[in-house]
């Protein structure tokens, strides 16, 4: 079994597009051990992606991140992280595949409705960001 880190970023929230991917999270055999809404402060979501600060949408990434709720998620299954990955789709939108979350919400580049942990040593940092240990269950 193996674990990822999920957001439903402040573009899908707003929507009300939450229902539905979680619905789509479910079918796909994913167990969900964590799920919260919240809102990340500038500190936050700069953090969170800090890996990106050096890049043009940088600013952009942090303001659209903090301009609404979000729901962060932990979720379980074998091979989890590629999963979630393959069922988000890419992240532009127009090259995202059929039936994939982006390809159905997402409006662009940016605002494309989903967060997923891209390798074990990104969920591993990323878990503990939002929930504890006892919280995962
Ligand atoms: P994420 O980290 O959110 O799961 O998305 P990702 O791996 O598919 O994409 P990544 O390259 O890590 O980019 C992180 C997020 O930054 C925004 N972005 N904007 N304006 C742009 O060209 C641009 N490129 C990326 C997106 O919200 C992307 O998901
Ligand atoms: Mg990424």
């Amino acid at each position: 079994m193996e674990r990822t880190f999920a957001i439903i970023k402040p573009d899908a929230v707003a929507k009300g597009y939450t229902g539905g991917i979680v619905t789509m999270i479910e079918k796909a055999g994913f167990s969900i051990l964590a799920m919260r809404k919240t809102r990340l402060s500038k500190e936050q979501a700069g953090g969170f992606y800090a890996v990106h600060k050096e890049r043009p949408f940088y600013g952009a990434l942090v303001s659209f991140m903090t301009e609404g709720p979000v729901v962060v998620l932990v979720l379980e299954k074998e091979n989890a992280i590629a999963d979630w990955r393959q069922l988000m789709g890419a992240t532009n939108p127009a090259n995202a595949a059929d039936g994939t979350i982006r390809k159905l919400f997402a409006e662009n580049v940016e605002r494309n409705c989903v967060h997923g942990s891209d390798s074990p040593e990104s969920a591993a940092v990323e878990i503990p960001y939002f929930f504890t240990t006892a919280e995962l269950v």
